[in-house]
């Protein structure tokens, strides 16, 4: 399978450098198609990078590493979503960090599924600090949880069959509307990691009584 990756940041390099080096082909866009072909060209390997809309028409699982306020633009330049997995990764943040802008009645994976009614969203990773995405930043450490939420199955199936190829432990989330739960899940992680001591290899993880 073809992953899209939208977004050349901490999270979009991350997440592509992971998946490619566990054997999978990565397809990265950015608004800047220049910055995306130096990432795949970084990457090597079969990795190809360009703008947005050439990326999700090579991929049928598209991971959008933008943050939320730029959901709209990056929505309307993927072109057609249609019966695309699209995974929103974000936590809908204040300028501060320090709270969500959004919630409780909503999520910004709910925004995204509004934004592209015909994709297939899927919440995941948003738990996890871009530090903790190379496989050897986990090494000797208990499986690192990624919640997946997701309406439809088989694309909470696929998305978690992704997650396990990265090295982390998929957990079924339920439905799309628990982004409610998981995106406050994100907010205090980032609590914890950045003003309440504990760095970047924080994250969060259910016990099963
Ligand atoms: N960093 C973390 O540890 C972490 C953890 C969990 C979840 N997340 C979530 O992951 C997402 C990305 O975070 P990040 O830390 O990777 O951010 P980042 O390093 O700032 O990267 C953001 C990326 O978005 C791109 N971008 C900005 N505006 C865009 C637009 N209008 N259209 C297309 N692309 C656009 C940027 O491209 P340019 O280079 O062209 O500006 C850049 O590649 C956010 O939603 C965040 O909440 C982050």
């Amino acid at each position: 399978m073809t992953v899209a990756i939208i977004g050349t940041g901490k999270m979009g390099s991350g997440i592509a450098k992971l998946l490619a080096g566990k054997g999978e082909k990565v397809v990265i866009g950015a608004r800047d198609p220049a910055k995306a072909s130096a990432l795949a060209a970084e990457i090597g390997g079969d990795a190809e990078g360009g703008g947005i809309e050439a990326a999700v028409k090579l991929a049928d699982l598209v991971i959008l590493a933008v943050w939320y306020q730029q959901f709209e633009e990056t929505v309307r330049a993927a072109g057609d979503l249609s019966g695309k997995v699209l995974v929103d990764i974000s936590n809908p943040i204040t300028e501060d960090f320090k709270g969500l802008r959004i919630g409780h009645t909503t999520s910004a994976a709910e925004e995204l599924q509004a934004l592209a009614p015909k994709a297939k969203v899927v919440k995941a990773f948003n738990t996890i600090f871009a530090e903790l995405l190379p496989a050897e930043a986990r090494e000797g450490r208990d499986p690192v949880q990624v919640f997946v939420a997701a309406d439809d199955e088989a694309a909470k199936t696929a998305v978690s069959d992704v997650v396990a190829k990265g090295g982390f432990q998929p957990v079924d989330s339920g439905p799309l509307s628990n982004a409610r739960f998981l995106e406050p899940v994100g907010e205090i992680n980032i609590w914890f990691g950045f003003f309440l001591g504990w760095g970047t290899s924080a994250a969060p993880a259910w016990i099963k009584g």
